[in-house]
């Protein structure tokens, strides 16, 4: 996208103009109404497209929506070549009329569909994996609705522009040789998982030297990244290793007196976890089952923050 090679401040004053420039640079179909809404229009290149839909590891299970899809590139390629299914949004109807056209010349109709739609009242309850091409400012502005409303799990992959303060879990620069923007013929691939709540209190009973224990774990969270404390029957044990992914935790707890490891892993479901709890020691291996209870709900810090206006926006440019 143009807005690649300007530098922040200028970005929207000359939005306009940008707009007027791609619009030239790609010759949409004469006749009809226009609007191009927050972003204007730009291809994807294919091989972008292609490297967004592998790193998002789509597949045949798969439920793709495209935020502003365009000419339908991501989700006819995803059907065609992933065996996924989905749709796409644009509020400009000619490029949604072009979108089914093109799934149907490429037989993938029944599978890929597209609506003129604005993409901040579409229901993205289906998603699996959400792939967007959008501004910096846009993402921010839908950052709190992909949150908020995707399941955790669902994998999001946007072409050229990040989630603000929210890292991603993988990001890579690629050749794109096709790019109709930028001078230096290269694309920027961010990949994220939704992470689920994990904030709050969590409590269970296992086994501590062959008698039960209680253990209550205290559990911080901005995004997906997780922080904690533990006690033990009263003793504080050291947590490390705190991850999240999407539904899956884990993390270390060592107690202290014993040196003895605790590894837990397993899958968060509403206020409950279930997995395995692999102890090692000097003279004890083994594993157990792990079911842990949320037995007071967090707000993860990032569910705190307010939605960002265009007004503030504009103020940090
Ligand atoms: C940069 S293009 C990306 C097209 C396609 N996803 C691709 O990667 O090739 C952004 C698209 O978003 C559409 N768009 C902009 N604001 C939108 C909104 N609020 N709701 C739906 N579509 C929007 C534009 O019409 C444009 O087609």
């Amino acid at each position: 996208m143009a807005c690649l090679v300007m530098p922040q401040r200028s970005r929207w004053p000359m939005l306009g103009m940008i707009a007027l420039a791609l619009v030239t640079v790609m010759q949409p179909q004469p006749g009809g109404a226009q609007d191009y809404g927050d972003t204007p229009y730009v291809q994807t290149p294919q091989n972008v497209v292609d490297r967004m839909l592998q790193v998002a590891n789509v597949g045949p299970g798969d439920y793709v929506i495209d935020l502003g899809s365009g000419d339908g590139r991501m989700v006819i390629t995803a059907a065609r070549k992933y065996g996924a299914r989905g749709f796409g949004v644009d509020l400009d109807r000619r490029l949604v009329q072009l979108a089914n056209r093109l799934a149907a010349r490429a037989g993938v109709a029944d599978r890929a569909v597209f609506y003129e739609r604005d993409l901040y009242d579409t229901d993205l309850s289906a998603a699996s994996v959400v792939t967007i091409y959008l501004l910096p400012e846009v993402n921010l502005m839908v950052r709190p609705k992909l949150l908020a409303t995707l399941k955790p799990g669902t994998r999001i992959v946007s072409h050229d522009y990040n989630m603000g303060d929210w890292p991603p879990d993988q990001q890579m620069v690629l050749d794109a040789p096709d790019k109709p923007v930028g001078r230096d013929k290269k694309s920027k691939v961010f990949f994220w998982v939704v992470p689920a709540n994990a904030a709050g209190k969590w409590r269970w009973r296992l086994p501590v030297d062959g008698k039960p224990a209680d253990f209550e774990l205290v559990v911080s969270q901005n995004f997906q990244t997780i922080t904690g404390s533990m006690m033990v029957g009263g003793n504080a044990w050291k947590l490390e290793n705190a991850r999240l992914s999407g539904v899956d935790v884990s993390f270390t707890a060592n107690d202290p007196r014993a040196a003895t490891r605790y590894a837990f892993a397993g899958r968060i479901a509403g206020h409950g976890i279930t997995g395995t709890a692999r102890v090692t020691g000097a003279s004890i291996q083994r594993q157990l089952e792990w079911d842990a209870t949320r037995t007071e709900l967090g707000a993860p810090a990032h569910a705190l923050l307010k939605k960002p206006e265009l007004r503030d926006l504009q103020q940090l440019q």
